[in-house]
């Protein structure tokens, strides 16, 4: 078993999404050309379902050994400093919930929606039904 941190970073960031980028140089990336100018999506959602980086990416896997490859704090100079934050927020909010865990289950009758505003993924409800 994984220590949570990790076990946070393989569910809570792979819901980042985007980040906006200006291509400064004519470039191909994948056989895709980009001039230079471009405004460019960056899905780093997309990037941490990446087959050539996980396989068989949908499915829900903590222990993958490439699990801290993934993009969802970024990269490079713009990096997010807000990474060791959200890092120990999360593994306090799982270690939290995690020994009720057992006591919760979805509600067949009112399932999850998921928030669909471009750049943000998650769930807009999440309902849960607590037992004993
Ligand atoms: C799970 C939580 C978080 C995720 C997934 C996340 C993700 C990201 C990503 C992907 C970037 C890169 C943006 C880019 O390259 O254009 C970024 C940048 C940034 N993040 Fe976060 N972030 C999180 C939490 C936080 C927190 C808690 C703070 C502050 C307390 C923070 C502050 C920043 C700042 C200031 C930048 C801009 C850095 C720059 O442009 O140089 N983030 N974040």
């Amino acid at each position: 078993m994984q220590p949570l941190p990790e076990a946070a970073q393989g569910s809570n960031e792979q819901w980042a999404a985007l980040v906006l980028r200006r291509a400064l140089t004519d470039v191909n990336l994948h056989g895709v050309d980009i001039p230079a100018g471009s405004l460019v999506h960056v899905l780093l959602a997309s990037a941490n379902r990446d087959p050539r980086q996980y396989p068989d990416p949908d499915t829900f896997d903590i222990s993958r050994p490439t699990i801290e490859r993934h993009m969802a704090f970024g990269g490079g100079p713009h990096f997010c400093p807000g990474t060791a934050l959200s890092r120990l927020l999360a593994d306090l909010s799982f270690r939290s919930w995690y020994p009720h865990v057992h006591r919760l289950s979805l509600d067949p009758a009112d399932p999850p929606t998921l928030r669909l505003t471009q750049g943000s993924f998650g769930f807009a409800r999440l309902p849960f039904i607590i037992g004993d």
